[in-house]
């Protein structure tokens, strides 16, 4: 029985909060909080119309680490999960440290002006985790997090040397749009338009955007085009899978989207920089955020399935061997269920299994961890239960 603060109440956080509400036994106290109130009330309603169960919500700027620590104090959480965005991770992370609570992300921080994510920020802060006694879990998404345990799951039971790595991730859904972001589009636009990266025999190979694709058939959704980007669970895969040789990622992306995306890069709508508009400063890919449908409007009339997993080729018993572990998730039963793409619902869910893990003391540390350096068997086991079964299949 534990109580809970979830900060931010965009599509991820709407999601972690109806999952949570469905485990009263965990938790049993839900406080919702985010920088505009009304987004946490819409959830707090749908909440109470399709689980009845009531909610605590809170107004908190996340930036203001005084803010967040009085919340905090008043609130007396178990556990603050961090689902506003990358740049709140280090103030959250200031917060829990001066308040003594544990943390959860899904994302690793990166900071507003300049579009590089990276671990070593959050890394820094694993001595002070650990001389308070509390415990910082990074990356308990999908990707990073689902991808991460199925290759701590493949280390521990299907391989004895790991060779290569490649995470594929494919939303095969429709939602109706020209053009829209999954999740929250900032973030998603600067991620895809920097350049890619890969890691292999013991280096970092950069590529210029979008400039690598390839065709994979991917479980129930057919044959898709990904791209090769870079994406944050590679830095910590590197350290913490034994003997990599490769690992890349892969997203999918359709023609429309890239021809949109194309168009609004040459004309400088993705820019992060300030520029003066009529005698005040905007950043370009803020505005187009704020025209762009918001991702926790999408799920209504969305249609069709993500495949999201990850292709492991090594040795097992002397013997080479290739799987592909993964995760098909249908977008209209994802708004059946919690009024949610499943984007957000891929997300969500193992925001609320990694909150459980920490809460049941099944995961317990002090210091900053990632999602891979925990036993992957609680975590997939619950996984599936909550609702998003995952496979194994032998290739
Ligand atoms: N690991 C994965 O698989 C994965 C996949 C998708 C997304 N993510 C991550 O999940 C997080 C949430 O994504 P999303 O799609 O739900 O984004 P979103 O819909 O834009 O929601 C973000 C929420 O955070 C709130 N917020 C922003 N700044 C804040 C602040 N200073 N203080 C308090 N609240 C603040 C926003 O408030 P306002 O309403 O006031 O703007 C909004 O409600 C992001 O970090 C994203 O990178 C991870």
């Amino acid at each position: 029985m534990s109580k809970v603060l979830i900060i931010g109440a965009g599509g991820v956080g709407g999601v972690v909060t109806h999952k949570c509400a469905d485990d009263k036994d965990t938790f049993s106290e839900i406080v919702l909080a985010s920088r505009t109130l009304s987004r946490c009330e819409r959830i707090q309603t749908q909440v109470r119309e399709l689980r009845g169960r009531e909610i605590e919500i809170a107004q908190v700027d996340a930036d203001d680490v005084a803010q967040t620590v009085a919340l905090i104090k008043r609130v007396q959480p178990a556990l603050v999960i961090n689902v506003a965005l990358p740049y709140q991770d280090l103030p959250l992370m200031d917060a829990c440290l001066e308040a003594g609570v544990d943390y959860l992300d899904t994302a690793n921080y990166e900071p507003p002006d300049e579009a590089k994510f990276e671990y070593k920020w959050q890394w820094d802060y694993h001595g002070r985790f650990e001389s308070a006694g509390i415990m910082a879990l990074l990356g308990s998404g999908f990707d990073p997090g689902v991808t991460n345990v199925f290759c701590a799951y493949a280390q521990k039971h299907l391989f004895d040397e790991i060779d290569y790595v490649d995470i594929l991730d494919c939303n095969g859904g429709d939602h109706g749009h020209p053009f829209a972001t999954n999740f929250n589009p900032e973030i998603n636009i600067r991620e895809i338009t920097q350049r890619g990266r890969y890691w292999e025999n013991g280096e970092w190979v950069e590529i210029d955007p979008m400039s690598q694709s390839r065709t994979f058939d991917f479980p129930a959704v057919g044959e898709r085009k990904a791209f090769l980007l870079y994406h944050e669970e590679l830095e910590s895969l590197v350290k913490h899978i034994d003997g990599l040789k490769r690992i890349r990622f892969w997203m999918t992306f359709g023609d429309e989207y890239l021809t949109h995306l194309r168009v609004l890069q040459n004309v400088g709508m993705t820019r992060i920089d300030p520029i003066e508009y009529e005698g005040r400063e905007i950043v370009p890919i803020q505005f187009l955020k704020a025209l762009l449908p918001d991702p926790s409007t999408l799920g209504e009339n969305y249609t069709g399935k993500t495949s999201i997993g990850c292709l492991i080729e090594g040795r097992k018993n002397g013997e080479p061997r290739k799987v592909f572990i993964y995760n098909v998730c249908d977008h209209e039963e994802s708004w059946e269920e919690v009024r949610a793409q499943a984007v957000s619902y891929t997300t969500g869910v193992p925001t609320m299994v990694g909150a459980k893990m920490l809460l049941t003391k099944q995961w317990r540390g002090s210091g900053v961890f990632n999602i891979e350096q925990l036993d992957p068997d609680p975590f997939l086991e619950e996984l599936a239960v909550r609702g998003l079964p995952w496979h194994v299949k032998e290739m």
